[in-house]
């Protein structure tokens, strides 16, 4: 079935089984491959994109569901202003290690500070739990969301 999607503002065009998974869409069938495959079920949040604007995990959204939401990935986030600062932040402060989980943590710290624009160590610690970093970057995680919000980075 012919489903049509806003992704990172361009309508593109998906010949698929509605209930398809959107991240397999993504990568399998329209190659945006920033978003990762993880776990598969909901848990390690490597597969995070936005929703108009929220972040969800697309390891489990059916590709029927999402309409004529606007979906965005790591590859358009850069274009949002809050997503540019968290990208030059994470470039700065060096964060990424074997890089597999980053597009998905770059895509729910962009949520945060869209919702909370000067979030606390708690306040990220709650909004970054759900994102899970095998080589455990979370410290560094940790200052490069306060650098993009302009707070002091403690050494
Ligand atoms: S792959 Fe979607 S949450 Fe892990
Ligand atoms: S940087 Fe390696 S899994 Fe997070």
């Amino acid at each position: 079935m012919a489903i049509k999607l806003n992704i990172n503002g361009k309508v593109l065009t998906a010949d698929v089984d509605p209930d398809t998974p959107l991240l397999w869409v993504l990568r399998d069938t329209l190659g945006i491959v920033g978003p990762k495959y993880g776990c598969g079920v909901g848990q390690c949040g490597a597969c995070t994109v936005h929703l108009d604007g929220q972040p969800i995990r697309s390891c489990q959204a059916p590709v029927s569901a999402i309409g004529a939401a606007r979906v965005t990935t790591i590859e358009g986030i850069g274009a949002t202003p809050n997503g540019q600062k968290v990208q030059a932040a994470w470039s700065e402060l060096d964060v990424a290690q074997c890089g597999y989980c980053q597009p998905g943590q770059i895509m729910s710290a962009t949520a945060l500070l869209n919702s909370n624009p000067k979030p606390s160590d708690a306040d990220i610690d709650a909004a970054m739990s759900g994102n899970i970093c095998r080589c455990a970057t979370y410290t560094r995680i940790r200052a490069a969301i306060k650098r993009a919000s302009g707070q002091p980075v403690e050494a």
